[in-house]
């Protein structure tokens, strides 16, 4: 399943005259503009890029990367077993837990409209409760192997925060196919969001914020908002062990 895309908005403040960029739509140039599209960059989009909001930016851009991820993700894989489930969230923790805590150690989440409490937001504890309620089931899980990223700016951290957080809407699917497969009674705390209230605004707060912070960023800034969301979703589908290559 990939994540939905959404109508294309303005990146116009309200009241604001149009400007060449946003009255019209017109195709992408054959070559990248430097201040717009970085050489790395995919090409992905025939839409100027520099008129998106960034939360537009970043679903587009990322795409492909959601997709890899799901693939990592093999799901239909993960929940042949208890102990195979397990070892995926064990793989997670590897992620949530020190990317957690860089977000919680970066400054500014308060300077942003709205204030972003990143604090609230955290959920590897979940997926220690999880594998707590399971390794009474299973003493074999695997032990975790943090892997710590290198969040070195705001705009870093809110691209990591943006693919921690996405992952948590399709993680209620991911908890419904779990709970069908391995029982009723599986800990899904991470995956469900049932012990979290205000999912939904939450997610919808994060892109304002983002769309606000994008909006007054230059080009380069918002690029590196997307180059760390894209790390952030290799980091994940990265640390998932192959398929059928055990934790
Ligand atoms: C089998 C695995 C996965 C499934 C089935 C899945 C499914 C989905 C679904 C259904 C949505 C749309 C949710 C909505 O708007 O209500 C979504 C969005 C999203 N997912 Fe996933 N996902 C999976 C894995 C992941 C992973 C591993 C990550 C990152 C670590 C991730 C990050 C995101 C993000 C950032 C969004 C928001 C996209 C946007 O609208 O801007 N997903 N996913």
């Amino acid at each position: 399943m990939s994540a939905p895309s959404r109508t294309r908005r303005s990146a116009r403040p309200a009241g604001s005259a149009p400007d060449e960029s946003t009255a019209r739509v017109v195709p992408a140039p054959a070559s990248p503009r430097s201040t717009d599209r970085p050489l790395w960059a995919p090409p992905l989009s025939d839409l100027p890029l520099s008129d998106l909001p960034l939360s537009d930016l970043l679903r587009t851009e990322t795409r492909p990367a959601h997709a890899a991820a799901e693939q990592a993700f093999a799901l239909e894989d993960r929940l042949r077993d208890v102990a195979a489930y397990g070892a995926l969230l064990a793989r997670l923790r590897d992620v949530y837990g020190p990317a957690e805590a860089a977000l919680l150690g970066l400054r500014g989440w308060d300077r942003l409209t709205p204030v972003v409490d990143v604090a609230a937001r955290q959920r590897a504890h979940l997926l220690d409760d999880d594998l707590a309620a399971l390794s009474a089931h299973d003493a074999a899980l695997p032990r975790p192997r943090p892997v710590p990223p290198v969040l070195d700016s705001l705009a870093a951290g809110l691209g990591w925060l943006y693919v921690l957080e996405g992952s948590a809407l399709g993680g209620r699917v991911v908890a419904g196919h779990a709970r069908r497969a391995l029982g009723a009674d599986l800990p899904v705390t991470f995956f469900s969001g049932e012990t979290r209230h205000g999912l939904r605004t939450d997610w919808r707060s994060l892109l304002a914020a983002l769309d606000a912070f994008g909006a007054a960023a230059p080009p380069e800034v918002r690029w590196t908002v997307v180059a760390a969301a894209t790390a952030a979703f290799s980091a994940v589908g990265g640390v998932l062990d192959p398929v059928g290559g055990g934790p």
